[in-house]
């Protein structure tokens, strides 16, 4: 037998669940709605699409390791310097890398829970001790809580904002005095995977929170409102300084071609970007007021997914669901999270939930 190391034996091996065409054989269905990973329901931009195919045919050499081209135009997107952006194979990479160089015997990570499942598989792998901050009871993070947590070993704090799976969001004055209370040596990582989608607020100021202080990065995604989950390019905005002592703990060359190159031409069409913006929002409204109509609770989102009460007996719901094609798969306790689908996505999600919840 392999010899695992002591602290990454209890994890679970991230196998996902069914994919669409998996779910359609396992099952016979034809029609699958797949609202398991806040993806977002629409294929990426024609125009994205055909710089994919085209740089197919470079795919003999090596990705640009310093991914130069993309990071001149994020930077200008952005507004930072080139040297306060670093990309990885998804920020989810760029996350895990973070706990590698920060973690180690006697240091902790401290993080809000329930919250993005990474966070406690990377405490495991950084060999850190997991700090888990339960959400308050409106499933918002608890920032006193969080900042009482930090102790003198910890060496990083992530905060998801807004908070995958709840959808709930802290406004940016709360973050700031979180961040202004974090101690100097205390990395702090704002995940904002879904900050494209808030409604509460017109803007982040996590970039200038990281260009104010050292310690603070802040963590970005192309898979969510950009369409560009399957490609694997995420990024982080810090200082060069704190940035260049993370990157010791990246594994080279994981940030593809064809991901480099549909990450600058996505950067084109901020319009359509609003479109998406309001897409989902409209998804929301669906699906909270259907919520509301049935007497299912759920907390209001900021976010393309909704957190809600399935009931005692939300895994056969759950497995109920799939069977009929539609995909939901995280759970904890009595509660669930569907993704914002089209609009034929969500009325076969709020069909499938009705007769699901009439039989378990
Ligand atoms: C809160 C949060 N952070 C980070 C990620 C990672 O996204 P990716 O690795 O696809 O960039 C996710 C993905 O679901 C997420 O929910």
């Amino acid at each position: 037998m392999p010899r695992i190391r002591p602290e990454i034996e209890p994890l679970k091996p991230y196998l996902g669940g069914p994919g669409i065409e998996e779910v359609a054989r396992l099952y016979g269905v034809r029609d699958v709605a797949k609202l398991s990973a806040n993806e977002t329901p629409l294929a990426p931009f024609p125009e994205v699409q055909e710089v994919i195919a085209a740089a197919a045919a470079d795919i003999n050499r090596y990705p640009d390791l310093r991914c130069v081209d993309l990071t001149e135009a994020m930077s200008k997107a952005v507004g930072v310097p080139g040297e306060f952006l670093w990309f990885g194979a998804g920020s989810s990479a760029l996350l895990t890398n973070t706990a590698r160089a920060l973690g180690g015997p006697g240091r902790s990570f401290v993080y809000p829970w329930p919250s993005f499942v990474m966070y406690r598989v990377n405490a495991a792998l950084g060999g850190a001790e997991a700090v888990e901050v339960p959400l308050d009871e409106t499933h918002s993070v608890d920032l006193e809580a969080m900042s009482e947590a930090i102790r003198a070993d910890t060496t990083l704090v992530y905060l998801c904002n807004p908070n995958n799976p709840t959808g709930t969001y802290r406004t940016q004055d709360e973050v700031r005095k979180f961040v202004e209370q974090a101690p100097e040596d205390t990395v702090v990582v704002l995940d904002e995977a879904y900050v494209e989608f808030v409604q509460a607020e017109s803007s982040s100021q996590a970039v200038s929170m990281a260009l104010e202080r050292p310690n603070v990065v802040v963590a970005r995604t192309f898979s969510k409102i950009y369409g560009l989950a399957g490609l694997r390019i995420g990024y982080f905005i810090g200082q060069p300084d704190t940035l260049y002592s993370l990157r010791k703990a990246q594994i080279p060359f994981t940030v593809n071609a064809l991901a480099q190159t549909a990450a600058l031409a996505a950067l084109d069409f901020p319009e359509r970007m609003a479109e998406r913006y309001e897409m989902n929002r409209r998804g929301v409204e669906q699906l909270e007021s259907a919520f509301e109509d049935r007497g299912i609770e759920y907390v209001p989102t900021q976010t393309n997914f909704i957190w809600f009460r399935l009931g005692p007996k939300t895994s056969d719901a759950i497995q109920a669901l799939l069977e009929r094609g539609t995909i939901i798969r995280l759970m904890i306790g009595e509660w669930t999270r569907v993704t914002v689908g089209t609009r034929a996505e969500n009325d076969k999600f709020l069909a499938d939930l009705g007769r699901v919840l009439a039989e378990v």
